[in-house]
This record gives C-alpha cells, sequence and structure tokens, in this order.
C-alpha cells in the first residue's frame, strides 16, 4: 500500500524529518519560508496530511477553500488559535495538537523571564555588553526580590502546573484561576481563585498560560491592570492576544508595573517596537518551546497522532 501523502510546512527537527520520510511520503521544506494561504490551499490538493506549526494561519476563509484531499491536519504545537475549528469541524478534517511534552521548556522560559524582569536582567546584560557599566553602588540595579512572593497564575493547565511546581522552589506562594478548580493532589497546595478579580488582587508576580480564545483575548487590559497591586510583573508566555499592549505600555511607564517579561507578543514575528525603549522589558522572540528535546517531542507526538490517524484509530490529540 502507497504511504499517505505529507506536507511539513516547516523546517522540523532532523529526527521528526527522518521518521516523517521513513513512514511518509513527505514534502519537506528544507528552506523553511513561510507560506501563504494561497500555498496552503494548493498543497491541500497535493497531500492527506499538513503538520503545521503556528505560523501557518488556517482562518475560516482559507479552511473553507482546502481540498477534499486533505484528511488530517497535525499540528507541531500545543497551541491552536491559527485554526478555525469549527471550519475544520464543518470540512471534516481532523485536527491534532501537541499537548503535554512542551510544559517543562514553556515553564522553563516562563521562570527566566520572571526572573529576568524581576531582576533587571536585559538592562543589566545590555550594560555590560555595551560597556557602559561605569559604577557599582549599592543602590545600583536594585530590583523586586522572587523568593518568598505570591505568584499568580491564569490557566492552570499543564504548562501552569509545571510553572506552579518550579516557583515552589524559590518559595513562591501560588495563587490561581482557571475554568475549573484542580483536584486538591494536582493544586499541590495553590490557592483557587474563582473570580480573576480576586485572584489579581493577590499577584505580586502574574504569569499567562491559558490559550488565546475568544473569551481570553484582552483579557489583560486598563481595567484587569488596574487590580494588581502596585509594582506587580507580568509574565506571558502563552499567546500575546491575551494582553492590551497599550494598556500594558500605559501601566509600565505609570510604575503600576514594576516590569514585565514577554514571549509572546500581539504582531509576531517583530513584536511591539514600541516596548523597545523600555528597559523594563525583557523579551524573548517566541521560544517558549525552543529545545532541542521539546522540539524532537513535539515532532513525534505530532507524528504519533498522523500514524494512529492513518491506522484507524482516533489520534490522542484529536481536538476536531
Ligand atoms: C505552541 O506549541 O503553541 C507554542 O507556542 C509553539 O508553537
Amino acid at each position: 500500500m502507497s504511504k499517505p501523502r505529507l506536507w511539513i510546512t516547516r523546517k522540523l527537527s532532523d529526527n521528526t524529518e527522518a521518521r516523517a520520510k521513513r513512514d511518509y511520503d513527505v514534502v519537506l521544506n528544507p528552506s523553511d519560508a513561510l507560506s501563504t494561504a494561497d500555498d496552503i490551499v494548493r498543497m491541500s490538493a497535493e497531500v492527506d496530511a499538513i503538520i503545521p506549526c503556528h505560523s501557518e494561519v488556517f482562518d475560516e476563509a482559507t479552511v473553507s477553500r482546502l481540498d477534499n484531499r486533505l484528511k488530517i491536519v497535525a499540528n507541531h504545537s500545543v497551541g491552536v488559535d491559527h485554526c478555525d475549528l469549527n471550519a475544520f469541524a464543518k470540512k471534516g478534517i481532523c485536527v491534532t495538537n501537541t499537548p503535554d511534552v512542551l510544559s517543562d521548556a514553556t515553564a522553563e522560559i516562563a521562570m527566566l523571564l520572571l526572573l529576568g524582569a524581576a531582576r533587571r536582567a536585559a538592562e543589566g546584560d545590555a550594560m555590560v555588553r555595551g560597556g557602559d557599566w561605569q559604577s557599582w553602588s549599592p543602590s545600583f540595579m536594585v530590583g523586586t526580590q522572587v523568593t518568598g512572593k505570591r505568584l499568580a497564575i491564569i490557566g492552570m493547565g499543564r504548562v501552569g502546573q509545571v510553572m506552579a511546581k518550579r516557583a515552589t522552589g524559590f518559595d513562591m506562594q501560588v495563587h490561581y484561576h482557571s475554568r475549573n478548580r484542580l483536584e486538591s493532589d494536582k493544586e499541590q497546595g495553590a490557592t483557587y481563585h474563582s473570580s480573576l478579580e480576586s485572584l489579581l488582587s493577590n499577584a505580586d508576580f502574574l504569569s499567562l498560560h491559558c490559550p488565546a480564545t475568544d473569551q481570553t483575548k484582552g483579557l489583560i487590559n486598563k481595567d484587569t491592570l488596574a487590580m494588581l497591586p502596585d509594582g506587580a510583573i507580568l509574565v506571558n508566555t502563552a499567546r500575546g492576544a491575551l494582553v492590551d499592549e497599550a494598556a500594558l505600555l500605559d501601566a509600565l511607564e505609570s510604575g503600576k508595573l514594576a516590569a514585565a517579561g514577554l514571549d509572546c507578543f500581539a504582531t509576531e514575528p517583530g513584536g511591539n517596537p514600541l516596548f523597545a525603549s523600555h528597559k523594563n522589558i525583557m523579551m524573548l522572540p517566541h521560544i517558549g518551546s525552543a529545545t532541542f528535546e521539546t522540539r524532537d517531542a513535539m515532532g513525534f507526538r505530532a507524528l504519533d497522532n498522523l500514524d494512529a490517524f492513518f491506522a484507524g484509530i482516533k489520534p490522542t490529540d484529536k481536538l476536531v
């Protein structure tokens, strides 16, 4: 029997591509070029399956134009805000994602940004690197201590739970708000808040770990930022769409927020140029899951979902 034809839209890890080549008639993208909606529609007539990343947009208009040959979109991402799942359901195309395997890597970046924003790491690095470190005194580069502070988490899913665990290593007191309260063994001592307002009033640090949906887009805005204690620090490793960036800038400029650590932006790639002059923002280019181990694990998880689908078994991570 001939192998299903698979298009992998971006350059994935060598191990992922080797396994894909072994098991599928695979179309790779060695140049790693981005695909347009027209490319996606054209390729959908040539393949049975696509492994895309969050960089390929499957909005309603694009999904409605997909060819009937395409049977499954096995995302190489946990977030699926780039996919209109209702449109896929209408088309009868299966959609999967890659949960679990990137939780450790993403929590590492969240912790890095939390620590870096609190202790002015980006500012200090730029100063030393730029040859601008000219003096030292006890009042120099003083930041916010992390140990023992309250960490508020929005979205206590897989990444949020790992973040909570890592934070306890710094003796932080973890508070959270999520769609559902966790079972007590999973809470591991964290305090649940049924309202966002109650959570935010307890946030020395606020870390976002919820998906970007119609309900959560713009969740961090002028009103919710005002609910934070003065001098709080925001960390976002989830999605840029969760944050109203103009309101965030206002809060940083007024001193309402002491700092922010951002791995995600409303506009990606690129970020927000208005952030560049603010030394109290530590920024990374959406690399939460970018470790060698996690890239292999994400690729393998996407392939596991494809293998199950083509074996006639429901993929573990089937969303549609
Ligand atoms: C994800 O998996 O959603 C990460 O943001 C990388 O795409």
